[in-house]
């Protein structure tokens, strides 16, 4: 998640500076509110970019997603089963086991820090797969020619996670400040509801284009989604593929107790400006574990507000 606290500043258009700002989790992350989401100038000028210079192919993948809700591992379903042909899942020389899964796939936001962007967006093999954390509108018009496949979390989780992860960066981070920052919606990349309603929106308006998945379906039935991953980017798995098992090859080598004990998942940093280790991107990959960590107050406050945002849209926690 180098877009939760990727430090660099980038050009920004001047009346920039003019836009609403808030620092999100008590404490010094600056964001500012661009087009209804809350970026650092850092991702507010990758969102630019991609708005103004970002032209996918249409058989190109974006794997997308709001931090902490399961990005890693669909980043590895993802890159797994598109590259199977290549990569044979139960392959001794599988790159994910000595890649961490962001080193797969390219991250937008990184990609559209500069101008050199395009260069090495045309080096990738095609069918090109990208990752983004950014809302639907930030990469949209080119969006709007390729396939998105979206992830979602169960917001308290996602914000459990979330707290577990920024306290590599602030041991002393209160779970409280956590939970006010993303109820007021001031988080890097939020609202959360926005960004997932802009997703669910497009995969029901669009569902050619946006498969929305969720992490919890993900835990009940990986090898179902995988084959539904499979067939949206069109290349559902064979006859010959199911009978030789690949689908649950795919799903071991992805998996949290495969990926986790890994050298280049419990090794290093995720970024070398990111004081944040890898192995902060596996911690304990289960659903429910807000119930250990939030008080009752807390989850009710965050399932209200839910209810609220998420009423009659046909999407439920
Ligand atoms: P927890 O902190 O609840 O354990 P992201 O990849 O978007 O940053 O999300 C991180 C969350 O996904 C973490 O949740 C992490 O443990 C979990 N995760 C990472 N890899 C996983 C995998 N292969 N299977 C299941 N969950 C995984």
């Amino acid at each position: 998640d180098p877009g939760l606290v990727s430090p660099v500043p980038e050009q920004l258009p001047e009346e920039h500076a003019a836009l609403p700002s808030a620092s999100a989790f008590n404490g010094p992350t600056n964001i500012r509110c661009y087009q209804g989401f809350w970026l650092s100038d850092y991702l507010s000028a990758a969102a630019v970019a991609l708005q103004r210079r970002f032209e996918p192919c249409r058989d190109d993948i974006i794997v997308a997603s709001f931090p902490k809700s399961g990005t890693t591992w669909l980043n590895a379903l993802a890159f797994a089963t598109m590259a199977r042909r290549a990569y044979p899942a139960a392959d001794a020389g599988h790159p994910l086991l000595r890649l961490n899964p962001h080193q797969c796939i390219p991250f937008l936001e990184n990609l559209f820090r500069s101008r050199a962007e395009a260069a090495k967006l045309e080096a990738l093999p095609s069918p090109r797969l990208m990752n983004t954390h950014m809302p639907l509108g930030m990469i949209m018009p080119g969006a709007g020619g390729c396939k998105v496949v979206y992830v979602c979390r169960e917001p308290k989780d996602m914000v459990v996670s979330l707290w577990h992860f920024l306290r590599h960066l602030r041991p002393d981070l209160a779970l409280a400040d956590v939970l006010d920052s993303v109820c007021s919606g001031a988080v890097p990349y939020g609202p959360v509801w926005d960004h997932i309603l802009g997703y669910w929106r497009a995969s029901i308006a669009r569902p050619d284009a946006v498969l929305f998945l969720r992490y919890e379906e993900l835990l009940r039935d990986p090898a179902g989604n995988v084959r539904e991953l499979a067939r949206f980017v069109g290349l559902p798995f064979s006859d010959a593929e199911e009978e030789a098992g690949v689908v649950q090859d795919i799903v071991k080598l992805c998996s949290f107790g495969h990926l986790k004990p890994l050298e280049a998942n419990s090794t290093g940093q995720l970024d070398p400006l990111v004081p944040v280790p890898r192995e902060a991107l596996f911690r304990k990959g289960v659903a429910g574990d807000w119930a250990n960590h939030m008080t009752p107050e807390m989850a009710r406050r965050l399932d209200e507000i839910v209810a609220d945002k998420f009423h009659a849209t046909g999407l439920t926690f």
